[in-house]
């Protein structure tokens, strides 16, 4: 929509589903602060609206994200980094509540690929080329990228490509875990947009709990995390798409789920 310089917010590509481009093409939509600003807001914005139950995140055909915007951060000492938190905001969008789909083709690079692992399923192109080359530039990751690749591949692969700095084609992406799926180019959105309407369809409590339970993983013990489950799972019987989701099944018709 017209309110952002960045971004671009697109409510009308499937039922329940927002879309949100990345749209600095000059610079391969690298991450400056702006785009961080506009994105979180937007983000934020689509998280509180009842009528969105999931939204993609995507680029351009040539870059989903060329990195954090390395002309911005060139002339950057410590104390203005830390006074600005650089890039800490970023965050903010591992706290939204509504699943987030990566949709990536061509370069996600540095931050680009962060903010890719900052969504909740990434699916990519057979364009599509991740790497964490800041150790060419005698930085790290960060924006996540040391911690949530590390989750996402291993460590084995993630020291790999955070020390030489190399990059992975979507291919690896996929047999390492990275990308849940990849697809011709000309399908990535179709695809995507197809995963969110498919998740926006379900109930939106259950789709928020789902989401909640598999990040506990990230941040506990499996005996919290198990423990953690069950009391959201048993929550779930709380809501009224419980009752129509079984109902639904035991009468042999679809459901009506009214995300409450
Ligand atoms: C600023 C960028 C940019 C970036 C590309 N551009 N990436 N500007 N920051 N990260 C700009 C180029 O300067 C150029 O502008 C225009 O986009 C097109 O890019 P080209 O290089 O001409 O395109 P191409 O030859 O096709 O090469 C594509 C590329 C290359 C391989 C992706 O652009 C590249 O290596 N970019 C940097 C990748 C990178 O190092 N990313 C990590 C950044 S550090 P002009 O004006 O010349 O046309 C990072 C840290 C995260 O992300 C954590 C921070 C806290």
């Amino acid at each position: 929509s017209s309110q952002y310089q960045t971004i671009t917010v697109d409510r009308a590509t499937a039922p329940r589903v927002a879309l949100i481009t990345l749209n600095r093409p000059e610079a391969l939509n690298a991450l400056n602060a702006e785009l961080i600003s506009e994105l979180v807001d937007a983000a934020t914005t689509l998280d509180l609206d009842p009528d969105v139950g999931a939204i993609v995140l995507t680029g351009s055909d040539k870059a989903f994200a060329a990195g954090a915007d390395i002309k911005q951060m060139q002339d950057m000492g410590y104390p203005q980094t830390y006074t600005d938190n650089l890039f800490a905001e970023a965050d903010r969008l591992a706290n939204l509540r509504t699943p987030l789909i990566a949709a990536v083709a061509g370069y996600a690079l540095g931050g680009g690929c962060e903010l890719a692992m900052l969504c909740d399923i990434l699916i990519a192109a057979d364009t599509a080329v991740f790497g964490q080359p800041e150790i060419k530039l005698g930085v790290i990751p960060g924006i996540g990228g040391s911690q949530r690749l590390a989750r996402a591949v291993g460590k084995a692969v993630a020291m790999d490509l955070i020390l030489t700095g190399r990059t992975m084609k979507a291919d690896e992406a996929k047999q390492t875990g990275l990308a849940s799926r990849v697809v011709p180019a000309d399908q990535l959105l179709p695809t995507a947009l197809e995963v969110a309407q498919t998740i926006g369809g379900y109930s939106k409590p259950a789709t928020w709990m789902a989401k909640e339970a598999v990040n506990r993983a990230f941040e506990t013990s499996l005996t919290e995390g198990i423990r953690f489950e069950r009391r959201v799972f048993q929550a779930g019987f709380a809501t009224a798409d419980q009752s129509e989701g079984m109902a639904a099944f035991a009468e042999k018709r679809p459901p009506n789920f009214t995300h409450s």
